[in-house]
């Protein structure tokens, strides 16, 4: 028994309670894009094995999924807006309930950065007239991104009214319930943050106006699908595709204790170290003053190992911690943390490529489970596995 489960402190083995359900250990899949679905945006069969593989972990939360037309711009990605996209995903979340595992669904609309040879020529939208830096994906190659154009406010309700449709189109594909993206540089997220937000409305200028879209798209959402099965992911430490904020702070504490109001089930937190060599955090971490103002359960995110994990669960910095690369290359990640095993190195040139190289044909440990101490626990969890 480990000295943490001793002295009755949270591990990552102890099963954790968000809103409506319960994961059976605090090591989560983050979500990641993997671009295996169809050119209309349909998931694939490959994609229910490589999700099913990874079921052990105590909740999976879904690549981004588009929720419509308008807000997804990447190549192969897939979206949670037509009949056969939710089919498809049906077959997903079945793979991974008869495996074991929980799945939830993260609802993405990605603003500025949907280049217009997705919208069939027209311009994509955002809080203002900005313009992402560098190049988008498409199916032509890369090309720069293009200036957006303001949302009008009567355009806002049909923001809602898609998010709270593809929530409801995810309980219909049996999802355990759905994560609103409002990270990364994408369209909440450019609400949010005062370098993409340059609105003079009442979505722009305060940080009341500026979080009032990522609360009227939670309350939505909530309303179609239940506070108990719905999360929100931030990145608030950082600039994420050219959007930053001059003083996330008070944005994002504020966004963090109104969300709680609500009742939410869960709030994700990408913060990288300030060490980090993937993500720019430039602060001190937020996580700490967000904390104690979200009563939900607060899942942690970026740079983790075993170590820095138990770490964070034993002093209360989190419930739980979400793992994105180590899931890519190693699906069994759960059981290898819980028995000291080696992890495999993930191959970034594969992340986003097609098939199953790099993607569904990561082998599992090829170590005996352990039969000692704890063994039946993972031997539960090996056994849970496909593949
Ligand atoms: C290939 C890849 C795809 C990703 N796609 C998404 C995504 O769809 N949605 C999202 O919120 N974050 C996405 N991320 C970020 C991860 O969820 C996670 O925040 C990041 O990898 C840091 O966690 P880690 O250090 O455990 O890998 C992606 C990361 C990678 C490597």
């Amino acid at each position: 028994m480990s000295d943490a489960k001793e002295a009755g402190l949270p591990t990552l083995f102890d099963p954790v309670r968000l809103g409506a359900i319960t994961a059976r250990n605090r090591i989560f899949m983050a979500p990641m894009t993997r671009g295996r679905a169809t050119r209309e945006h349909v998931p694939t069969r490959i994609m229910a094995g490589y999700y099913a593989q990874r079921a052990s972990a105590g909740l999976i939360i879904s690549e981004a999924i588009g929720i419509s037309r308008q807000g997804l711009g990447w190549p192969f990605a897939p979206g949670l807006w037509t009949r056969e996209q939710v089919a498809g995903w049906r077959t997903v979340t079945r793979a991974v309930h008869e495996a074991g595992g929980l799945i939830i669904a993260q609802l993405w609309h990605m603003g500025r950065m949907v280049h217009p040879d997705f919208l069939g020529g027209a311009q994509p939208v955002s809080a203002s007239a900005t313009a992402a830096p560098g190049d988008a994906h498409t199916y032509g190659g890369r090309q720069p991104y293009v200036a957006a154009r303001p949302l009008r406010p009567d355009e806002l309700p049909a923001i809602l009214a898609d998010h709270a449709a593809a929530a409801r189109n995810a309980m219909e594909a049996g999802f355990d319930g759905v994560q609103i993206h409002a990270a990364n540089g994408y369209l909440i997220d450019q609400f949010l943050r005062d370098s993409s937000n340059l609105r003079a409305d009442e979505y722009g200028g305060s940080v009341a106006n500026r979080i009032r879209l990522l609360l009227e798209v939670t309350q939505a959402v909530v309303d179609s699908v239940g506070a108990d099965r719905t999360g929100v992911r931030f990145s608030p430490n950082g600039e994420v595709q050219g959007v930053r904020d001059s003083d996330p702070v008070p944005l994002f504490t504020a966004a963090a204790f109104a969300l709680s109001e609500i009742g939410i089930a869960h709030l994700e937190l990408k913060e990288p170290p300030l060490s980090s060599n993937y993500g720019d955090a430039y602060l001190e971490p937020i996580a700490p003053l967000i904390r104690p103002l979200f009563d939900g359960a607060l899942i942690l995110n970026s740079g983790f190992d075993a170590t820095r994990a138990a770490q964070a669960l034993q002093e209360g910095s989190g419930d739980a911690i979400s793992f994105g690369r180590p899931f890519i290359a190693n699906p069994d990640l759960v059981r290898r943390l819980a028995e000291g095993l080696e992890l495999a190195p993930d191959d970034r040139a594969t992340w986003l490529a097609r098939g199953s190289e790099g993607y569904d044909d990561y082998p599992l440990h090829s170590a005996q489970p352990a039969l000692e101490d704890g063994g039946g626990k993972s031997g539960e969890i090996w056994d849970s596995g496909v593949g």
